[in-house]
């Protein structure tokens, strides 16, 4: 029997009995599966490995028979407390910064909140979403693996905080929403759940691997995001979103200032203090009313500097080691940020030479994991790049065959590298890393052709991460025979610091393309208002002045003496000057040669006519 009074019309008596197969479904859900302790509630259920409290269980159930997505939607999906609001605030204004005026934004009357609807909060009959117009955005606290799989052709925007952070602003959050009949949670009862993995959507840990794997899929549909990158380049990030979205800022809106405009408007300080989110409460789903101001506490990185001890910090830092391991770049990135390998420095030249890996080979190796080519002409062997490699999938290997190429082109040898998008771990049939202990180019190249831009921990020697010489060695100013002068050492500053941007951007499309608008500005101003009064035409014009004796405007040519031929050949080809005679070319003293047994000097084996009878060489 229905629970619910069947509305009129057979597609709603269906949609009833679907209904109805749902909340049995729900029902057999709640009494069998593992329960856990609840921070705002009294019990999580696990359900396909992620604590969820009833509710959002049934709206995953929900989700999953109602939601119809649309390839055009792009969701916002975070662990709780990860930064979401603030996403929600920059998304909306990004995608809509046509429509509104940023002295009169949506923003202003409207929380972060209410500006795209939850997934997690749906309940029956599900809002209907194919009014809104592409591309829809929605949010999910959800992993994604708890998403339906057909969503994999969405986009995706994944924001993610240190669990430190998370865990001390989470547990603010649910102490303000706990139901009044339980006990109140202390904060070492939190952490103890939260080091578990019991928490609503967790583990943390599997929340994120769940997005991250999903990338690794299809980069082009997840774009990963850290709060604390936020944090520390806004302007980066949104221009990120802006081209993920589809929607990239204009050089027009960049002169107007469109990047900054929206920063303002979702920064911490201007969302928290606008009235709309001072007062009133926000609305998920039909039981959970949360006051608009508990999503906007302290909005800092590091509290829990204020809370964790340096044990406790330890043991989650320790599990989160733990559980990435393997998921090498992410874990580097997530909590090491800063320990990664830099491919520019000297050091790496310094280590790969340790190992008898000549500076040459070293720097192919760098400028390969860079992206260029490290082809050196006039080795016989050269390695060519990637244009003859032959891609694979054998048992979810990718399989390279990298190709030797000779001065004509001709293979040599070809090697075959196997490759593990999951870890990114590697083998060659060369067999390099396994007798030398240094991974070859071509895994190397094989690497580059995937965008892994840091070297699995496993491959990586203990001796690689240390600092091997004092860095003061490194110092400019103790360079061997290296003018020292203030203004010398200031060249070479401005030269390291931007070669050191470079490299550290190598990968990052924005961050480039951010640097290179700040150096162009830079470049402008300098030239606008330092060097403005240089005027390089009379400069060059006094040059020739004082060199030739005529104005700059008179037509100078110039050509070599007559009888100065050019001497020596390639490099070492120079013009002679006109004092110098061209030197007499020395007879050719006759030779005896054997073929034809005489003395001479006008051929040789290759035209001699004894020889080679049929030939029109004469001799
Ligand atoms: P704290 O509790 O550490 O202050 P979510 O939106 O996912 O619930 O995350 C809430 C966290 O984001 C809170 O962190 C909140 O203060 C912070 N936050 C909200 N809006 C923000 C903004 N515009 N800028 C920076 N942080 C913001």
């Amino acid at each position: 029997m229905s629970r619910f009074p069947s509305l009129p019309g057979s597609e709603y008596e269906e949609d009833d009995a679907k209904y109805n197969m749902i909340c049995d479904k729900h029902k057999h859900l709640l009494e069998t599966l593992p329960k856990g302790s609840g921070w705002r509630i009294q019990h999580l259920y696990n359900y396909s490995g992620f604590w969820l409290g009833p509710m959002t269980l049934k709206s995953n159930l929900l989700l999953h028979t109602y939601f119809k997505y649309e390839p055009t939607d792009i969701i916002l999906a975070s662990f709780m407390k990860s930064g979401t609001t603030w996403l929600k605030a920059l998304m909306f204004s990004t995608l809509n910064r046509d429509h509104y005026s940023f002295s009169n934004h949506h923003l202003h009357n409207n929380s972060p909140q209410s500006t795209f609807p939850y997934l997690d909060a749906e309940s029956y009959p599900m809002t209907d979403f194919t009014t809104f117009s592409a591309p829809r955005l929605f949010a999910t606290h959800f992993a994604r693996t708890l998403l339906p799989a057909c969503m994999s052709s969405c986009k995706f925007v994944y924001v993610c905080r240190d669990p430190k952070d998370i865990l001390v602003s989470k547990w603010h959050f649910m102490s303000k929403l706990r139901s009044k009949d339980l006990p109140p949670l202390s904060f070492d009862e939190a952490f103890e759940l939260f080091c578990l993995g019991v928490s609503e959507f967790g583990p943390f840990w599997e929340h994120v691997l769940s997005y991250w794997r999903a990338s690794l899929e299809s980069p082009d549909k997840i774009l990963f995001l850290r709060y604390e990158e936020l944090m520390k380049q806004p302007e980066v990030v949104v221009r990120k979103l802006a081209d993920f979205m589809g929607k990239p800022v204009t050089m027009e809106e960049e002169k107007k200032g469109v990047v900054g405009e929206i920063i303002n408007l979702c920064s911490f300080e201007n969302l928290r203090n606008l009235e709309v989110n001072k007062k009133g409460v926000e609305k998920f789903g039909k039981l959970v009313e949360v006051e608009k101001q508990q999503f906007f506490r302290k909005g800092e990185i590091g509290d829990w500097k204020n809370y964790l001890s340096e044990e406790m910090k330890d043991r989650i830092d320790g599990i989160i080691d733990e559980k990435f391991k393997g998921s090498d770049s992410f874990n580097r990135d997530l909590l090491k940020s800063g320990k990664q390998l830099s491919y520019s420095t000297k050091q790496f030249t310094h280590n790969m030479s340790m190992n008898k890996i000549g500076p040459t080979i070293s720097h192919r190796l760098q400028v390969s994991m860079k992206g260029g080519h490290h082809n050196v002409n006039g080795t016989p062997t050269d390695f060519k790049n990637f244009s003859r490699s032959v891609k694979l999938f054998v048992d979810r290997m990718l399989h390279y065959s990298v190709t030797h190429l000779d001065k004509r082109n001709d293979p040599i040898n070809v090697f075959v590298v196997k490759f593990d998008k999951e870890d990114n771990s590697a083998s060659c049939s060369c067999m390099c890393f396994m007798r030398i202990g240094y991974l070859c180019r071509h895994v190397f190249c094989v690497y580059r052709v995937n965008n892994v831009d840091t070297i699995p921990s496993r491959y990586i020697a203990e001796r690689w991460t240390k600092d091997l010489l004092p860095k003061r060695i490194f110092d400019i100013s103790n360079g061997y025979g290296v003018d020292s002068t203030p203004r010398s050492l200031l060249r070479f500053e401005i030269l390291d610091s931007v070669t050191e941007c470079v490299d550290a951007l190598r990968s990052d499309d924005d961050g480039l393309s951010f640097f290179a608008t700040r150096i162009r500005e830079l470049k402008d101003h300098i030239f606008r208002n330092i060097v403005s009064n240089f005027n390089s035409k009379k400069c060059n014009d006094d040059v020739i002045e004082d060199l030739l004796g005529i104005t700059g405007n008179v037509e100078v040519s110039c050509s070599n003496p007559e009888g100065i031929r050019n001497k020596g050949t390639g490099k070492s080809r120079r013009i002679g000057s006109s004092f110098e005679r061209s030197a007499e070319k020395p007879k050719k003293a006759p030779r005896l040669y054997r073929t034809c047994f005489k003395y001479v000097t006008d051929h040789d084996s290759r035209n001699c006519k004894k020889k080679n009878p049929d030939s029109n060489t004469s001799t």
